[in-house]
């Protein structure tokens, strides 16, 4: 008779030491603060993990993720930490402002130059699932028949979690996902699909697909992009960073902006306090203006 076996997983404690650990840690790899109050949230995270390893407690997991020398585990040690909350259109002023005041002195610039036309370079810099940089190519596109039409247009979208990018880069989204995105933009540059499981799931179409350029990349590794780019997006990330980290990276942004080119921040971030060398435009904007 086949006896069952029964694995049963006693849920580790988190001491205030290792909670204490792993936090230092994560903030040194990421720039992600969990001090302050995220016991938890990092124990909750981390607990399936370890059963999932099949391991007993957090010491014997952490010196696990330090002795991976392919970096497999730190890579979702940070994957499982990140809060990954997204929405197309999120913060519409942005959008908006892109399209009264970005893509008419782009315009200006093409007239000037005779007709060969302005290069546009976009960085979303934490772009998670995907949403913010599909966004922003749907609106150039809808809103540029320049750019909608071989004007040499590209966006980089970056984040450290390999989960989101993968969810990012198949660019499939489910009804819920998609009710902020407005009817035309819908229409011209989604897919309606019939879902295996039932019900639709909309598919970025290829043509906005073919301007993003999505890879993994950590904020607080130095830049190995060229830029320079007329537009930084990164918003709702530096809200987990401290304020040193957040000076480091704003100027790093303001290295790789174009002269006249914006940063835009997320609605509860601010640069007050922060030396940098932006002029503010508008609440969440700021431009690298001559001086
Ligand atoms: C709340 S989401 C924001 C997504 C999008 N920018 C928005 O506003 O909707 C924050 C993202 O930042 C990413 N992130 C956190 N720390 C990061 C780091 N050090 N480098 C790159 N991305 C990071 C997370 O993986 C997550 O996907």
């Amino acid at each position: 008779m086949a006896v069952e076996r029964k694995v049963i997983f006693t849920q580790p404690e988190l001491t205030d030491a290792e909670y204490q650990t792993i936090a230092n840690f994560v903030h040194k790899a990421s720039g992600i603060n969990l001090l302050d109050g995220k016991k938890e949230l990092v124990r909750a995270r981390l607990t399936k993990r370890i059963a999932q390893l099949e391991m007993k407690n957090f010491k014997t997991y952490f010196q696990y993720v330090l002795k991976d020398a392919s970096g497999d585990e730190l890579v979702f040690l940070l994957d499982a930490l990140a809060t990954n909350l997204t929405s197309f259109w999120r913060e519409p002023q942005h959008f908006d402002f892109m399209v009264k005041t970005l893509l008419p002195e782009l315009e200006v610039r093409r007239k000037k130059s005779g007709g060969g036309g302005p290069r546009l370079r976009i960085w979303s810099a934490a772009c998670s699932s995907g949403e913010e940089p599909y966004t922003i190519a749907m609106v150039v596109m809808e809103k540029s028949s320049y750019f909608a039409n071989g004007g040499d247009f590209r966006i980089l979208a970056t984040d450290l979690s390999t989960k989101v990018l993968n969810v990012a880069k198949r660019g499939q989204y489910g009804p819920e996902s998609v009710k902020n995105i407005p009817p035309t933009a819908l229409h011209a540059f989604m897919n309606k699909m019939e879902a295996e499981r039932g019900g639709h799931l909309y598919v970025v179409k290829p043509e906005v697909r073919r301007i993003i350029s999505f890879r993994r990349f950590n904020l607080m590794d130095d830049m190995p992009f060229r830029g320079p780019m007329d537009l930084i997006f990164c918003r709702n990330v530096m809200i987990y960073f401290d304020r040193e980290t957040i000076g480091k990276l704003i100027n790093k942004f303001y290295n790789l902006l174009e002269l006249g080119g914006y940063l835009f921040i997320g609605h509860s971030e601010s640069l007050s306090g922060l030396e940098h060398k932006f002029q503010y435009v508008a609440p969440c904007i700021y431009r690298k203006s001559a001086r």
